[in-house]
């Protein structure tokens, strides 16, 4: 239910109808209840009608809320999802195995609400909670309600191969998952490449990290073909897969380490990004390339002061063993330039110091390209899982350009000053792409209760702004260049 203006209660047109269903009894009971729900607050009610032995009421908060200009987002869409979410994790509690959903105006958004609000990562617990399968109420704007379902579904993904222990999930395992998830597109061509090509490749950065660990390196190569014209130029994401951090030589302190299973989000949010066109059928080419590994302590390990020569040339000293994903990256964006693409763009759980700067309300992007920003941005508004332009500025570059042995050092010489800036500068040295952006996820790489329809632990975002990116750009087609 919404909240008029005058803050009386009002049903939405399926609540509505649902009570005219039971003689207006469901509007009744709301009343003997007291005052109007708050938003994401609810009441529930058994035996109003055999077909629906629950019923659960939610408060959507204002009605016509929209686009807040504020907040960056749209609100209505948002408090949608958390209000779905909410009623739909009730119904799971009282072991109901169906669920049917108001649409409440935008199916898209209560699907949403519903797929990513019922996830959890139950895979290996022996005691399992029900599985509750949501269904549009009503038959009006399926497509929607689908589309929801698949972005969702997206997401959740990500989410899995996230939370997944880096003992279940590692480089050939995650290379696995996602092959397996494109098996049945026939427009789709997945390359797992082994390290014997990663070498040929001259990916010494990459490589160096990889070295470390007994567990093989994987460079995986996804090419989704969706345009109509199978050479038209493509989008190119690249994810940082850092399948386990322990910060290598330069050991992390090992409270809170195991969340370092989750340092591959960049892989799994441009990976399910890419499984979720495929399954929407986007009209757009779009390149994956995924670099992964685990970043490990050994006798083969990087050493702080090490020197290594990236594809393009370029000679780093690694002065910091843990900042890794840079290394990573590095050779991928060089790689990436083989491919004429419209727009690089790249994810990575890159940095503390962009947790310290936003938090988890936004993930921080770097882009040497304000059509690329526009684009990313309106798509994040509508997702509600939103971005926020950060600098790329000669400043940050000169603080990694100055280096004693090498082109460029691997951590800014301020240390932790600016510390994702100078690690966009550092990326930026092997990009000469026009259209590039840099997406520092590490922010927004876990979920406590800030986001209200995803539960406790790896978020997946923001795989969704990048699907909506990704269909953006199918429409705008090749002239907004
Ligand atoms: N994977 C981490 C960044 C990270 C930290 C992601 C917390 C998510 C949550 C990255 O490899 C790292 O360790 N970065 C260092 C860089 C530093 C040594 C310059 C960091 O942020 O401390
Ligand atoms: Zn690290
Ligand atoms: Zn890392």
């Amino acid at each position: 239910m919404f909240e008029k203006d005058d803050g009386a209660a009002q049903l939405t047109s399926a609540g509505d109808a649902f009570d005219r269903l039971v003689s207006g009894k469901l509007r009744a009971l709301l009343s003997l209840c007291g005052p109007p729900l708050k938003k994401g607050k609810t009441r529930i009610f058994h035996g109003l009608h055999q077909d629906f032995p629950s019923v659960a009421v939610v408060g959507l908060g204002k009605k016509n809320a929209g686009i807040n200009e504020q907040e960056n987002w749209n609100e209505g869409k948002e408090n949608i999802r958390t209000a779905v979410a909410v009623g739909c994790r009730q119904i799971q509690d009282l072991e109901i195995p169906c669920v049917e959903v108001d649409p409440c105006g935008d199916a898209q958004a209560a699907a949403e609400g519903a797929v990513l609000g019922l996830h959890e990562y139950n895979e290996l617990k022996q005691k399992k909670k029900p599985v509750v399968t949501p269904q549009l109420h009503g038959s009006a704007e399926s497509e929607a309600w689908q589309k929801g379902v698949i972005y969702a579904e997206g997401q959740n993904l990500a989410r899995y191969l996230m939370e997944a222990p880096a003992n279940y999930i590692t480089p050939i395992k995650f290379a696995e998952h996602i092959e397996q998830k494109l098996r049945s597109f026939s427009n789709v061509k997945v390359h797992i490449r082994q390290e014997s090509w990663i070498t040929t490749q001259e990916m010494g950065a990459f490589l160096s990290v990889a070295k470390g660990s007994a567990e093989p390196p994987i460079f995986l190569e996804i090419h989704y073909l969706g345009s109509a014209n199978t050479d038209d130029s493509p989008l190119v994401f690249v994810g940082k897969g850092v399948t386990f951090d322990s910060g290598g030589i330069s050991l992390k302190p090992s409270s809170g380490m195991d969340a370092m299973r989750a340092d591959m989000g960049g892989a799994a949010t441009v990976c399910s990004a890419i499984v979720t066109a495929a399954a929407l059928n986007l009209p757009l080419n779009i390149i994956g390339l995924a670099p992964l590994c685990e970043n490990m302590p050994s006798g083969k390990a990087n050493k702080p002061g090490d020197v290594v020569r990236a594809k393009n040339g370029k000679t780093i000293q690694v002065d910091n063993t843990d900042a890794e994903g840079r290394l990573l990256l590095a050779d991928a964006l060089c790689y990436a330039h083989n491919f004429n693409a419209r727009a690089i763009v790249n994810a990575a759980t890159l940095t503390g110091a962009m947790d310290v700067a936003l938090g988890s309300a936004a993930t921080g992007v770097f882009t040497n390209s304000s059509w690329l920003w526009t684009h990313l941005y309106e798509a994040s508004i509508l997702t509600g899982d939103r971005v926020w332009r950060m600098p790329l500025f000669e400043h940050y570059t000169k603080q990694v350009t100055d280096c004693p042995l090498a082109d460029v050092s691997n951590i800014g010489k301020y240390s932790r000053a600016g510390g994702a800036c100078t690690a966009a500068a550092f990326l930026k040295e092997f990009v000469t792409a026009s259209h590039w952006a840099h997406l520092d996820i590490a922010g927004v790489m876990s979920n406590k209760d800030e986001v209200p329809y995803l539960r406790k632990g790896m978020a997946g975002r923001p795989t969704r702004t990048l699907v909506e990116f990704a269909a953006r750009l199918s429409q705008d087609s090749h002239n907004a260049k």
